[in-house]
């Protein structure tokens, strides 16, 4: 919808900083969604999917000709027949086949896709392979796919995949390209059968996961010019309004107030105002406990301070934000698919800049919790916001915290770009958490908190240090953010690797991975269900 007015919008307004007011605008109408319970034979669509999977290990040793198969009904197995025998497509992951008129079926175009392994197939093949068709859709001129669900798996749980995966696959970050042409699929068509109310309430739950995932990959994309602290706080405040929860934002002044002296030492190095958001989901009826408190560290950018970065690889730093916008997501989801539990998302948003009014190597800071913290190196800034985040949540009543954060370089290191680092205080949360991540399909690595690492972060003059030296260096900053955790159960998620995508994949454009958000909206869901 009038997404060529907001383009031209947008471009107009270049340095969004000088009307801060100014609401940024979404980019990416969502894609209408349907389910059909009839045959697909009978589906009139610019393009069917169906998903052709390589039987090759269930089957080794027997002495038959392997084919692939075409994981759907009968008339489509008919369709594909011929391609499948002739050897041309054997299954193997993401690898495409286009059939125009597709004998039997009402499509204009059959697209084959391979799901790999038939043995190792699952939804999250599934909502991988689902990305992959809208993104072969997208550079064509087709505006509309059906898919089918695949005969292996549970039909509530493929129309999730195939929802999610296609909505995520949609995104793409050309945001500023004058050129950028609108390439976006339209609608999408899940051909399943089964129960039709449970498969539509599946559809809708998961339209809401993915368009909150993209929501937090449209803030984590924008530049710093035009996502400052005052700019992501309307966003989150304008998310509220339509979603109807709660946000306070405050400024300097009630963070001085608050005493969040290790918040307000990052911010006081920028001419720009720091931002204290605050969104509460308290749905009726739901027990004063547990309270689930998110809290995000929302740094629109960092140059590190006055202990600078190089300026190779600095302009990456706009994502320093991405663990506030994946809070500001997950909260837009909880809002719409309301879970019976109270939820506060909190995201301390600041800059990280050097100037004459910034702290200095040395400096020492009292946090909100009354400790002192010795500052050692200014680009260990994400710590020290969240530190005071972390206080305020529990000050505010959680009895569970969740924070999420580009926190580390170290832990890029240690785990690289395909599993998040996951540190849990308490085993019984960790396992809850764990299979939100199976659910939605993420991947993080537990890493330790051993008491031995507290050493590292000792001070001579204040209570804390902010850097722990050289080795386990996303160990030691998770053991800093534990300090402030104090007793309460936590989880720190360290998304430095995995929040933003080098390379593009077949089924998700490079840029804002959005990570964490389903995951997190699980996880409050299956909390708020026991
Ligand atoms: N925002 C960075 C971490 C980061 C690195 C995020 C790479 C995304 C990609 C963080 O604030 C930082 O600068 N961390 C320092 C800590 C060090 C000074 C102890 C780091 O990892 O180098
Ligand atoms: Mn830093
Ligand atoms: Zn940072």
């Amino acid at each position: 919808m009038v997404s060529a007015t907001r383009n031209a919008f947008a471009t107009w307004l270049s340095g969004a900083c000088v009307i801060p007011s100014l609401p940024l605008i979404l980019f990416l109408p969502p894609m209408k969604t349907t389910l059909s319970l009839s045959p697909a034979a009978q589906l009139e669509t610019e393009c069917l999917v169906a998903v052709v999977l390589d039987p090759a290990e269930k089957d080794r040793g027997e002495k038959d000709k392997i084919e692939a198969f075409v994981s759907a009904d009968r008339a489509v197995q008919q369709a594909a027949a011929d391609l499948i025998s002739s050897g041309d497509l054997t299954g193997k992951s993401f690898e495409t086949a286009w059939l125009h008129r597709p004998t039997g079926l009402e499509a204009k175009r059959l697209l084959l896709i391979g799901g790999g392994k038939a043995k190792s197939f699952s939804v999250n093949e599934l909502r991988k392979l689902a990305g992959a068709a809208v993104r072969a859709l997208k550079p064509r001129t087709l505006r509309s796919l059906a898919f089918v669900i695949p005969e292996n798996v549970p039909a509530e749980e493929a129309v999730r995949a195939i929802a999610e995966g296609a909505i995520v696959g949609n995104f793409d970050p050309d945001t500023y390209k004058s050129d950028r042409k609108d390439q976006n699929v339209e609608s999408l068509v899940i051909v399943a059968s089964g129960e039709q109310a449970s498969l539509q309430r599946a559809l809708d739950e998961a339209c809401i996961l993915a368009e909150s995932q993209n929501f937090t990959r449209e803030l984590v994309n924008e530049p710093s010019n035009r996502m400052t602290p005052t700019i992501l706080a309307n966003r989150a405040q304008e998310m509220a309004k339509e979603t109807g929860l709660k946000c306070e934002v405050y400024g300097a002044d009630k963070i001085k107030e608050l005493k969040m002296g290790a918040f307000w030492g990052v911010a006081q190095g920028s001419d720009e105002p720091p931002a204290l958001i605050v969104m509460r989901y308290e749905p009726t009826g739901a027990p004063e406990k547990p309270v689930l408190g998110l809290v995000g560290k929302g740094v629109t950018f960092d140059t590190g301070g006055i202990s600078i970065k190089p300026a190779d690889n600095m302009e990456k730093m706009k994502y320093d934000m991405a663990g506030g916008a994946t809070m500001i997501g997950a909260m837009r989801a909880i809002a719409l698919l309301k879970p019976k539990i109270k939820v506060i998302g909190i995201v301390c948003a600041t800059e990280n800049m050097p100037s004459g009014k910034a702290q200095k190597p040395g400096d020492v800071q009292t946090a909100m919790s009354g400790k002192t913290i010795e500052i050692i190196n200014t680009d260990a800034e994400g710590r020290l916001v969240l530190a005071d985040g972390l206080c305020y949540a529990r000050q505010l009543g959680c009895t569970h915290l969740i924070d999420a954060a580009t926190l580390t370089g170290a832990v890029v290191v240690a785990l690289g770009y395909a599993n998040a680092g996951i540190f849990a205080s308490d085993d019984a949360m960790y396992q809850r958490f764990a299979k939100a991540l199976d659910k939605a399909g993420e991947k993080m690595w537990r890493l330790p908190l051993d008491d031995e690492y507290k050493d590292q972060i000792k001070s001579s003059i204040a209570d804390i240090m902010n850097t722990g030296g050289r080795w386990g260096g996303a160990i030691t900053a998770a053991m800093f953010l534990k300090e402030f955790a104090e007793d309460t159960p936590w989880i720190h998620l360290d998304i430095a690797g995995t929040a933003w995508m080098e390379d593009s994949k077949a089924w998700i454009a490079k840029g804002p991975s959005g990570i964490a958000v389903r995951s997190l909206v699980e996880f409050a869901r299956e909390f708020g269900s026991s």
